[in-house]
Order: structure tokens, then C-alpha cells, then sequence
């Protein structure tokens, strides 16, 4: 099999966080989601476990009362943050970064807004004291499958954000949709065609500089 790699990579290297050229208005059919997960669950899983769990919501009350907890897990987010030491923050905050933290805000105040919600969960929690391999093997169930999913939206035309904020009110999200207690969120992803399909390769440091041949 030959592959297109100017589309392969293309795909690749554009498939960013989106936020704010998330379209609300169109609604996205179920099928495209089923689809997009059916690629997902090509993904590997440690032995073979496939303890993936996908909870979708297109209701829209439930999706309001999503975005309220999630509000709330930002603020839970940003105390969290004020108590690290942060006093050299303004020095590392570039300006990508400044723009991240403008599109999530953005998120946050629209999130109610997104025509679907996707948590990807795992059946199975780390115990407190887990060694890096259990960890590994736990979130590493589900993430590989979790970016397979959201490079299958871009090729669709969607656009989808992976956000872990909402992890912070984890029990609240539990209840309102009956999720089991032995299933972890890892994630929670709002799903929406984007506004345009163009998005650009990310600027990202050369891989030489992160990377280390035989010796660190
Ligand atoms: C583990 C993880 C957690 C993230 N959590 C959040 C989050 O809680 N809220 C959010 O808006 N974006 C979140 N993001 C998205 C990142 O901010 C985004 O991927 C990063 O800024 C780079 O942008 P790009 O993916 O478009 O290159 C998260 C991404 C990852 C991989």
C-alpha cells in the first residue's frame, strides 16, 4: 500500500486545538462520531486490554450542566496553579501561550455551545501508589485511541479540543451521566465541524534539541 504522504503528513502536523473556529450552529450527526470512533478503537491497547469506554453527550441539558462543572473545574484549575510557584510565570508565558490561555477562556464562556461532548474513559483506576508501568499501561489504554479519534474528525472536516480540566470535578461528571466508579475520564472533548478547514503546521522546537541518542 502506497500512502499520500502530503496528505498523511498534512493531517499530521495540522491537526491543532480548536477552540475558537469551532462551528456551534451545524449540528454533527451521530454516524460521523460512530465512524470516527470506529477508526479510534484501531488504536492499541496494553496487552490487548481494550478497556477503552467512550461516553458521547449530544444531550443538550446535559451538555449545559457539562459546561457549568467544567467552569467550575477551570477555577479549581487556577487555585491549583496559584498555589505552585509561579513567580517566574510572566517570564515563561510566551506569546503562544498567552494565546492558548485567551482560546480557553473563550472555550470556557461557549462550552454550553458545542454540539457534542466526548469523554474517552478507561475501565480501571491507577492505585495511589502506582508504579510508572501501571500508569503507562492505564492512560496509555486510551490516549493513542483518543488522538487517532481527533485526527479522524480533522479528516471529516470537525475540529475538537483534548482537555483535561474537567477531570478536577470528576465525581460531579460521574453522577450526572451514571458513569461506573471504576471508570477513569481521562478527557473531555468537545466536538464541532470547524469554522474553515485550512489550520497551520504548529511551531514546535527541532527534535534534535529534545532528543537523545543512546546517552542523555
Ligand atoms: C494532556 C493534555 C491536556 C490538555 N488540557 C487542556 C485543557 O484542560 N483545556 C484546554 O483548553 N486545552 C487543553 N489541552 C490542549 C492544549 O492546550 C493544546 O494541545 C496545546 O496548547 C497545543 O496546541 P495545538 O494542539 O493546537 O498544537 C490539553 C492537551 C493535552 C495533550
Amino acid at each position: 500500500m502506497q500512502f499520500d504522504l502530503e496528505q498523511t503528513d498534512a493531517l499530521l502536523t495540522t491537526t491543532r486545538a480548536v477552540r475558537k473556529r469551532l462551528d456551534f450552529d451545524r449540528p454533527v450527526p451521530r454516524e460521523i462520531i460512530n465512524e470516527c470512533l470506529e477508526l479510534a478503537v484501531q488504536a492499541p491497547t496494553a496487552s490487548n486490554s481494550q478497556t477503552w469506554r467512550w461516553m458521547v453527550v449530544d444531550d443538550a441539558e446535559k451538555r449545559r450542566q457539562i459546561a457549568e462543572i467544567y467552569r467550575l473545574a477551570m477555577q479549581d484549575r487556577q487555585s491549583v496553579s496559584e498555589s505552585w510557584d509561579d513567580s517566574k510565570a510572566a517570564d515563561r508565558i510566551s506569546a503562544q501561550t498567552a494565546r492558548v490561555l485567551d482560546s480557553a477562556g473563550y472555550l470556557r464562556e461557549n462550552i454550553h455551545r458545542v454540539p457534542v461532548i466526548v469523554i474517552p474513559c478507561v475501565e480501571g483506576r491507577p492505585a495511589p501508589d502506582a508504579a510508572p508501568a501501571s500508569l503507562s499501561a492505564i492512560y496509555g489504554s486510551i490516549m493513542p485511541a483518543v488522538w487517532s479519534f481527533q485526527l479522524a474528525l480533522r479528516s471529516r472536516g470537525l475540529g475538537s479540543v483534548f482537555t483535561s480540566v474537567l477531570g478536577f470535578r470528576e465525581r460531579e461528571v460521574a453522577q450526572l451521566l451514571g458513569i461506573p466508579d471504576n471508570v477513569l475520564q481521562v478527557a473531555m472533548i468537545p466536538v464541532a465541524y470547524t469554522i474553515g478547514t485550512d489550520f497551520k503546521r504548529a511551531s514546535r522546537p527541532p527534535v534534535s534539541e529534545i532528543t537523545h541518542w543512546n546517552e542523555w
